[in-house]
């Protein structure tokens, strides 16, 4: 028997019925008194799921895009925007709206915020992937606009949040990085797009589309990833004796310094040299992340790997590749053969690979453990309630992680051979795994 463990469900409510079965009690980190009603940050999730479908499928249906030597055509753009926007970043708010009172020990500002800003930015996200994808860029301003206007809603919510806050521990320091970088990557969307019309502003449009996508992919959902990872690991593998500032802080410099080294050489054009020194420092924090993550799973009680830390393991590989192409493309010229088919395999590397497999590995915890609590704890004693573990199909959750990382593996191999057949398979298995993913998950909220 697992001894009892009080967990408040809701703001204001008393506490809840004792224990909480298999795996539970682990998880209780993940709710307090201060967290926000499940239906905000749940929202986010479902949706964002949704989307990270119908990215994979776009992909699919679109495969000729990834083998062509040409980049920002249209269905690109708008591949690229579903799968950051759509899915991740939608899944990241919903996230943040769920942690930012657990980790941080504040109330989120208005509740009522974070629902209404959810209908702007999916109205963004759909407008702008809309535009983008039927080659309209010329008329990609007004869904930039919503989405400054949702993404501005979000960050004061968040800064009206944080401002409460008292003491940090090293994922809250991640947090504000990535916060900072969501709103620069914001800004710097918004003007290219208006760019495209006025074209005011006096640097290479090319500078500025990598130097947004990197601070984007990078800053904004890479900082967030590694900084909520170190919260949640330990907590899910019961890694102990664990010590996270100890390695933690030099990450954290290293990769934020590197981040803002690599948007300010890719911006002002600096050169291979200085992107170089940049990429290494990024390189250094990459491998002294991996170094500590292994650490967490080394030491943890929690013998299994399962299905989480199976995704977050494939996810930190995605990192340590995605490094390593970054490091290919910067030593490689680029007007020499197959640089935009390395710039591709880079991208569908970094936000499937790396931050797509761990945002759906951190899923599998986060809805089944919200949903219980939410909705059996309070009947725990009075009737049969069901474990933690029932609420989805375990070996179809395999089979989805097997076909997605098997379809990513394929979809890669495609991309750097330029072979369509192949890219068209792997995205196609990619679209399968993530749509079992999701079907899981989604089922487990409306069960
Ligand atoms: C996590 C968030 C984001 C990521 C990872 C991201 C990534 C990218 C990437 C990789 C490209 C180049 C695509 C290609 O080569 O086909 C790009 C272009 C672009 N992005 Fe984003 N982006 C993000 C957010 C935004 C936002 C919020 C906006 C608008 C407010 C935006 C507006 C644009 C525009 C207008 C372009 C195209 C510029 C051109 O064609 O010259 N992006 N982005």
């Amino acid at each position: 028997m697992t001894p009892p463990t009080v967990v408040i469900t809701s703001p204001g409510s008393p506490p809840q019925a004792p224990a909480m079965p298999a795996a539970g009690p682990l998880l209780s980190g993940l709710t307090t008194s201060r967290a926000a009603s499940v239906s905000l940050p749940l929202r986010y999730m479902v949706t964002g799921l949704l989307f990270a479908v119908f990215a994979f499928g776009l992909a699919t249906a679109y495969a000729q895009s990834f083998v062509d030597d040409v980049f920002l055509t249209p269905h690109l753009l708008a591949a690229t925007h579903l799968a950051a926007l759509g899915w991740l970043t939608m899944i990241a708010m919903g996230a943040l709206y769920q942690f930012v009172p657990v980790v941080l020990d504040v109330p989120i500002f208005s509740e009522r915020l974070g629902k209404a800003q959810f209908y702007l930015y999916l109205a963004g996200v759909l407008g702008l992937a809309y535009e983008m994808g039927s080659g309209r860029l010329q008329t990609v301003a007004w869904p930039a606009g919503l989405l400054v206007l949702a993404i501005g809603m979000f960050l004061y919510n968040m800064v009206r949040t944080l401002a409460r806050v008292e003491r940090w521990p090293l994922t809250g320091w991640f947090i504000l990085a990535a916060l900072t970088s969501l709103g620069l990557v914001v800004t710097a969307g918004f003007v290219l797009a208006v760019n495209l019309i006025l074209g005011f502003v006096p640097l290479s449009q090319l500078a500025f589309v990598e130097a947004h996508a990197h601070l984007a992919a990078l800053g904004w959902l890479g900082l967030l990833a590694v900084g909520v990872s170190y919260k949640l690991t330990p907590m899910f593998a019961l890694s102990h004796p664990f010590n996270e500032w100890r390695l933690g802080r030099a990450i954290f410099v290293l990769l934020t310094t590197g981040v803002v080294g690599v948007f300010v050489s890719l911006l002002l054009r600096l050169g291979p040299v200085a992107l170089l020194a940049c990429w290494l420092v990024v390189g250094a924090g990459v491998g002294l992340y991996a170094w500590d993550y292994a650490t967490m799973l080394r030491v943890r009680r929690r013998r299994p790997i399962d299905l989480t830390q199976q995704h977050n393991v494939a996810g930190v590989a995605g990192l340590v590749l995605t490094t390593l192409l970054g490091l290919a493309l910067v030593l490689t010229p680029a007007e020499a053969a197959g640089h935009s088919r390395l710039q591709l395999a880079y991208a569908v590397m970094a936000l499937a690979g790396w931050l797509g497999l761990t945002t759906l590995g951190q899923l599998y915890k986060i809805v089944p453990f919200l949903v219980w609590t939410h909705r059996f704890a309070p009947r725990m004693g009075k009737e049969k309630v069901p474990l933690l573990k029932d609420l989805f199909p375990q070996r179809l959750a395999t089979a989805g992680f097997v076909g997605l990382l098997a379809g990513l593996v394929v979809a890669e191999l495609g991309v750097l051979t330029g072979f369509l057949p192949v890219v068209q398979t792997g995205f196609a298995l990619a679209t399968a795994g993530t749509a079992i993913a999701a079907t899981n998950l989604i089922r487990v909220v409306f069960r």
